[in-house]
């Protein structure tokens, strides 16, 4: 299977370590034999038909922060759009940083790549947040499937988990951690006492945090997973617009301070049930919750199962890599069908 990556950051990086470490199991198990025939970044395109050597895209891009190390596969300049229009491939994985006023350049790279009839992975919460309807018919429309299971609980499968294992429930409300920044940064602040600064620029240095990390702190990252969860598992049609949004930044250390001496933790939870809203919430220690560092967790009201809570790592490269993995196997099987 040809695959494109449209965004070679800490996730597109990922992902390739992660095809060439599990290729015989991949093979073995699945059938699938993906080949990297592009990787592109904001500086250029490196193109190999016959699939690129991964190993050489990513020394090259450690030494010098590009793919110019490809020789005459690179291309400086070249643009994604380029790409996706002239290279043959059945998949492109875009993950390019989210961006929340127009979507862009993710969602130009979206549609782009479903109007080719190219299959979609898409890891950058923007252009669902944004136009989740409409990119959902436009892969209608030709016959293409548009997955994103990376896009929320990291590597845990939150959304699969919902729309498939919870078939037959009702779901009455879904509320939950959504964001592993700003779970970090709380959670330091309360057990190391850190100031907010700290521990963001720690989460930064970690690989958590967005390009842009007041979308995390502002409470906007939780808000866009929201949105894609209440569509996919509750069949709304939700943008980030719809959505009610605070964030962490004015949490200080006596706020925390305040809440542990009740025996309580401060969240920054989004839920919808009626509405859609993002705030930090005071809940007991002992709340299911109560999760610590990047973990997310996620708790669906059901009827007739009650409530049925969800955990995992909310955030890091191989953790989503391995969501893009899982929806690659999915779309290698429905091509067997
Ligand atoms: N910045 C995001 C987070 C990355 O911290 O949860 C995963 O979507």
């Amino acid at each position: 299977m040809r695959v494109i990556l449209v965004g070679f950051g800490v996730v597109g990086r990922s992902f390739a370590e992660l095809v060439e470490s599990e290729a015989r199991k991949l093979e073995r198990d699945y059938g699938l034999r993906p080949r990297i025939v592009a990787a592109v970044d904001h500086l250029g395109a490196a193109v190999a038909e016959d699939g690129l050597d991964v190993k050489t895209v990513l020394e090259s891009k450690k030494k010098s922060g590009t793919m110019e190390g490809l020789g005459q596969q690179y291309s400086a300049g070249k643009s994604a759009l380029d790409v996706i229009k002239e290279v043959e491939c059945e998949v492109v994985v875009e993950s390019t940083p989210t961006e929340l006023t127009s979507g862009e350049p993710g969602l130009g790279h979206v549609r782009a790549a479903l109007k080719e009839g190219r299959h979609v992975i898409c890891t950058n919460k923007g252009p669902l947040a944004i136009a989740m309807p409409a990119l959902m018919e436009l892969a209608n429309h030709n016959k293409v499937l548009l997955k994103f299971s990376g896009t929320v609980g990291g590597g845990t499968p939150v959304l699969d988990f919902a729309k498939k294992c919870l078939e037959g429930s009702k779901i009455r409300s879904i509320s939950g951690i959504l964001n592993g920044t700003s779970n970090f940064i709380l959670s330091k602040m309360t057990s190391e006492g850190v100031t907010m600064q700290a521990a963001l620029a720690e989460a930064q240095r970690l690989g958590y945090a967005e390009a842009d990390p007041t979308y995390d702190i502002g409470g906007f990252d939780t808000a866009c997973k929201l949105v894609i969860t209440s569509n996919y598992v509750l069949g709304t049609s939700l943008s980030i617009k719809d959505v009610r949004i605070k964030g962490i930044t004015e949490i200080s250390k006596k706020d925390i301070d305040e809440a542990k001496s009740k025996g309580s933790v401060i969240k920054l939870i989004g839920r919808v049930e009626k509405n859609a809203s993002v705030q930090p919430q005071e809940i007991p220690a002992t709340h299911p919750l109560n999760v610590s560092g990047t973990f997310n967790a996620i708790s669906f009201d059901t009827y007739p199962a009650g409530e049925i809570t969800l955990v995992g790592k909310g955030a890091g490269g191989m953790e989503t890599a391995s969501s893009v993995l899982r929806d690659l196997i999915e779309i290698r099987r429905a091509f067997a069908r």
